[in-house]
Parts: C-alpha cells; structure tokens; sequence
C-alpha cells in the first residue's frame, strides 16, 4: 500500500505576505459575528506584533505558553476556554484557529481545532488516524523555521502516558502563511536548534529504508538549504530557512525519521528538553549511525558558536532511565525506518541506554 496522504491546501510565501492574512481569512467569515480564534506564542505578547493582527471585534485572541512542549491537558484546557467563548454566540463553533509562532504554538492550533469538533481528551487520539470529525478551519503562521510542523499531518503531544502525535488527514493546516520577516528576530540558539531539526529531518529521511525518489527530492533540496544557512550567510538565509523546513517537511512525509528523533523523543518525556535541543544532544551522539551527517552538524555547530548541553543524563533514576528506554522503544516505524526490518536485533535496550548515557 502507498500512502495516500493529504497536504496543505493553500500556500502562500514571500516577504511580508503576513499582510494578506487578514484578507485570507476574510474569506472564511461567514459574518461579520464570526468569531477567529488566534493562538498567538506569548513571546510576541509585549511587542508589535499585535497591532498588525487582523482582529475582527468578535475575535477571540488568547496567548499561548509554550515553555513547556504541548501537553494534551493545556490542549484540554484551551478547547474548554473556546467553548466557553463561543457559548452565549449565534455560532457553536468558531469560524477558524489560527496558530502563530513555532512549532509549539502551531502543533497547539492544530489539536484545538481537532478537539473542537471531536468529544473527549486530545490524550484520547494520541496515534494514528483516530480523529473521526473534521476540524474547524485552521491556518498557521510559522516565527520559527525547521520542525516543518507547517506542513505535517501531526500534532505532537506530551500525555499522561507518552510522547505522540495526533496523526491524521484532519490534522493538516487548510493555509498556511510563509513569511520570512517573521522569522527574522528568532534569537540563536533557538534558531539554530529549530533549523538543526530541519537538517537532521533530511539526514534521517535520505538514509532511511523508507526512502523513495518523493522523499529523495524533497530532503536533498532542504539538505542544500540548510548547509547554505548555516555553513555560509545568505542575505535571503531566512527565505532560505523557511523553504528548507517545509521541503524537510515534506520529505518525512512520505519516509519517517530515524534513532535521533526516537531517542529526542524520550529525552522530551522524562527530562523536558525541547525538540530541536534535544535532537542536537541526541545527534551528537550517533556518529555511528550517521557519519556524515553528524560531522557536518558539528561544523555547523562550530561555526555558529553552539555549545551543546552535556551530562544530561548523569543524575537521572533508574526509574526515569527505564521510561527513557520506554517512550523511545515505542516509536517502532522510526527504527524500522532507520535500521530496517529485523531493527530489533541490531538496537537492543542496553545499547540505546549506552547512547542515553553518553548525553
Ligand atoms: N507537528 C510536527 O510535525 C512537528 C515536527 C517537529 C517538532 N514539532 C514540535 O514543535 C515544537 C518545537 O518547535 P520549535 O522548535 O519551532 O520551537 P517552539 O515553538 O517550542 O519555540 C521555542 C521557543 O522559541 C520562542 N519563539 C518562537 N518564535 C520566536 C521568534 N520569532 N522570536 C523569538 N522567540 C521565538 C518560543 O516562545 C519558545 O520559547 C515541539 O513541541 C515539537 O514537538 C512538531
Ligand atoms: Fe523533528
């Protein structure tokens, strides 16, 4: 079987196109009482980037923490907060979720606008292909480049039990707004880091044995991307930037990623690092793995000045260690596509405890 997967449905990129956002979701009001949500990082809460929203009076701005990953009870929690909103109003639903700032805040608008419309905990749809409803319209806005969460058909969640996305065609953004200005003031590391998510994306993927020429195509264009970002200083390095996280993005879609994300994955659970810093600390350790593409990663790093985190792992339980070990080994298709088939025999527990050990 060959995966049938849903994309984007409109796509608009260029400097300054954050302008049209009001006209894009003109479109998408039936009334002048339909009500947009907007989930907007609280990062931008002080600066000028509220003055350029395109609130309507009905709008419902709400801004969003990201200083912990998503967990499914703030997903929960939001969901409950827009009803409450929409309860003494014509419509039960709102006409829209749009999400801006990273890959947080627009996994965050994706599952609201799935849980809007489907019953229950965000925890309870935690794996592939469970949403049953539509969501409502939603639509992004990226200030951070490299997760490709843009273009995805998952919205990663911290739950109760573990590390996993809502994946599902519903998932997928109707718009999204590529506009590299935005972009522009994301401070490094964080940058770097969201970006080495981007790389490391494209080196899982293109030696992966899910590979095909799709995949191919779309992570040797985002490979390229990234070393002229952050090997050289391109004056359009933030166009750049953005493209190479959406063809990164792309090129997952029809392979997988590989052991780094699977060991950053368990890293996230039990230590809560972020995405992008943990698969940096993961990387750095599997030169065994990826030969190429971890020396390349370290000139980068070099060359931007990063200094990774190190002894992460030093004062940690048995207990945290074992569940570690757990949410890693729980992300199969990522070995299978690292290591092939028989993955098992290859990757044993003690070994990757070996690598947990070594961050
Ligand atoms: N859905 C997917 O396909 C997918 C893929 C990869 C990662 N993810 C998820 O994405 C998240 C990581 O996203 P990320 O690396 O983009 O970072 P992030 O969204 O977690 O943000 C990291 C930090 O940068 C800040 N920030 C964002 N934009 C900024 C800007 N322009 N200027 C200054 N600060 C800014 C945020 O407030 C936050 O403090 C994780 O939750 C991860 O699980 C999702
Ligand atoms: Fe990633």
């Amino acid at each position: 079987m060959f995966r049938n997967f849903k994309m984007v449905s409109k796509v608009v990129f260029g400097r300054g196109c954050f302008a049209q956002l009001g006209d894009i979701l003109q479109e998408k009001r039936p009334g002048r009482e339909a009500v947009m949500v907007f989930l907007v990082d609280d990062v931008f809460e002080n600066g000028r980037l509220i003055d350029r929203l395109p609130l309507n009076d009905a709008d419902c701005l709400i801004w969003v923490n990201v200083d912990d990953e998503p967990k499914t009870d703030y997903v929960d929690r939001l969901t409950r907060q827009i009803h409450a909103f929409m309860a003494d109003r014509p419509d039960a639903l709102p006409s829209g979720v749009v999400g801006i700032g990273g890959g947080s805040a627009m996994d965050l608008a994706k599952a609201v606008s799935l849980m809007l419309t489907n019953q229950g905990s965000a925890a309870d749809y935690q794996g592939w292909d469970l949403i049953r409803q539509p969501a409502v319209y939603h639509a992004a806005v990226p200030t951070l480049s490299g997760t490709g969460a843009e273009v995805s058909r998952t919205t990663v969640l911290t739950g109760p039990r573990k590390k996993l996305g809502i994946n599902s065609d519903h998932t997928v953004f109707d718009q999204i707004v590529l506009d590299p200005e935005m972009i522009a003031d994301a401070p490094d590391p964080q940058r770097f880091y969201t970006g080495m998510d981007c790389y490391i994306h494209c080196v899982e993927s293109l030696t992966g044995t899910y590979l095909n020429s799709f995949s191919r195509a779309y992570g040797e264009k985002a490979l390229d991307l990234c070393r002229e970002v952050f090997l050289g200083d391109p004056a359009d390095g933030d166009d750049r930037l953005m493209m190479a996280s959406y063809c990164g993005g792309m090129s997952i879609a029809y392979s997988q990623v590989g052991i780094c994300h699977a060991l950053s994955y368990g890293l996230s659970f039990v230590l809560g690092l972020h995405h992008g810093i943990g698969n940096c600390v993961a990387f750095d350790t599997l030169e065994a793995y990826y030969p190429e593409g971890v020396r390349e990663f370290r000139q980068m790093t070099a060359r931007r000045g990063i200094d990774l985190p190190r002894r992460l792992t030093a004062g940690i339980s048995q207990e945290q260690m074992e569940t570690m070990l757990d949410v890693s080994l729980m992300l199969e298709p990522l070995w299978e596509n690292a290591l092939g088939k028989n993955w098992k025999t290859v990757m044993t527990r003690d070994r990757i405890r070996d690598l947990y050990l070594q961050m």
